[in-house]
């Protein structure tokens, strides 16, 4: 099987398990796990924050930090193909009780005139804007990359209109790999901020929110009243250690497997555009006379390769630690039989 479809679809590796059997534990909730206190320090340290939360899931990041930084009836302001807006089923209004004002972007990112533009000046009728997300990378822009000096300028816009800033940052250690730029630098101008375990770092659970020891204390709250505390946390913790250690450097490989691949489909006939491949994600758009992206997942996964469907002619293709070089030239040899003929 070539699981093109995700890089969440990532397997944790023999050694990885490994680190499993003789890692210490304790009592999460009571914050007496050594393993997940380390990965918190060593998180939170890299993200350039005074302190750290494990949790189960990116999506549990992000609706922990809605929830600290508003309050019901209020509104946050998000890109329009963000995860936050489109996969966790209605979860800011569900779970916060806030608005969402999306600003549509270009690729993934916006300027700070369109913030501006989204932001709702006080009003006795209107909600009040409180909570700036932006995503790095931006996973249904083709994994594209924010530049630095423009996140600056959307944050800092954000706070000078007292809003505060939110990065989803599920693939961020791929920006870091792929500009050099710290993981630190870029997440300076951000109140909260999470890197994904389970994701191109190939962890099995787990991420980890970073802010303020104040908003991490907050954070731990609702944690705790959702559910999400942990007890010996320390099993996942030791893999997410293991990936921050062996996984990151590597991440350069995926990059380069999905600008090759990427390079491959801009050459087919039957494609309309392919989104610039900033990092390991390749999105397309078929033309009109290609088979629908259904019937070419279809096809695909009767050969063993799995791509997403996004849509009725958009393709997604996710390179990872567990694809190779080979497998994408398989990948592209079949991918040709429908869309280069
Ligand atoms: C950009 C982005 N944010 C958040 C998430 C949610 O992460 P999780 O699957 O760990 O809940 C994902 C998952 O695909 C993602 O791509």
């Amino acid at each position: 099987m070539y699981d093109f479809y995700s890089d969440t679809k990532t397997k944790p590796s023999l050694e990885m398990r490994k680190t499993v059997l003789d890692c210490p534990v304790g009592d999460e909730q009571k914050s007496e796990d050594p393993t997940t206190t380390e990965l918190c320090e060593r998180t939170a340290k890299l993200l350039g924050k005074e302190s750290a939360v494990f949790l189960p899931s990116g999506t549990m990041c992000n609706e922990i930090s809605i929830k600290v930084h508003t309050q019901p009836g209020e509104e946050i302001i998000g890109e329009y193909n963000s995860h936050i807006i489109n996969f966790e089923t209605g979860g800011p209004s569900a779970l916060s009780g806030v608005m969402i004002r999306a600003i549509h972007g270009d690729n993934g990112t916006f300027e700070s005139d369109q913030v501006v533009e989204a932001f709702r000046p006080a009003s006795r009728y209107a909600p009040k804007s409180s909570l700036l997300c932006v995503e790095q990378t931006a996973n249904m822009s083709g994994g594209a990359i924010w530049p630095l000096e423009k996140m600056e300028e959307v944050a800092t816009t954000a706070h000078e209109l007292g809003l505060k800033t939110h990065m989803d940052g599920a693939r961020l250690m791929n920006a870091v790999v792929k500009t050099g730029i710290s993981a630190a630098q870029y997440s300076n101008y951000f109140d909260s901020v999470w890197i994904d375990f389970t994701k191109g770092l190939g962890a099995p659970i787990g991420a980890v929110l970073a802010g303020s020891k104040e908003f991490i204390d907050n954070a731990w709250r609702i944690k705790q009243q959702w559910g999400g505390a942990m007890r010996q946390s320390g099993i996942a913790a030791a893999m997410c250690i293991y990936a921050l250690d062996n996984n990151i450097d590597r991440l350069a490989e995926d990059h380069s497997l999905a600008e090759i691949i990427g390079q491959q489909i801009t050459k087919f006939k039957r494609v309309k555009t392919v989104l610039p491949v900033d990092t390991n994600i390749i999105i397309f758009d078929l033309d009109s006379s290609a088979p629908s992206a259904a019937d070419i997942v279809k096809e695909l996964a009767k050969k063993n390769i799995l791509i997403g469907a996004f849509g009725e002619r958009r393709i997604r293709i996710v390179t990872h630690l567990d694809v190779n070089p080979s497998a994408g030239e398989i990948l592209i040899k079949e991918l040709a039989k429908y869309l280069d003929n």
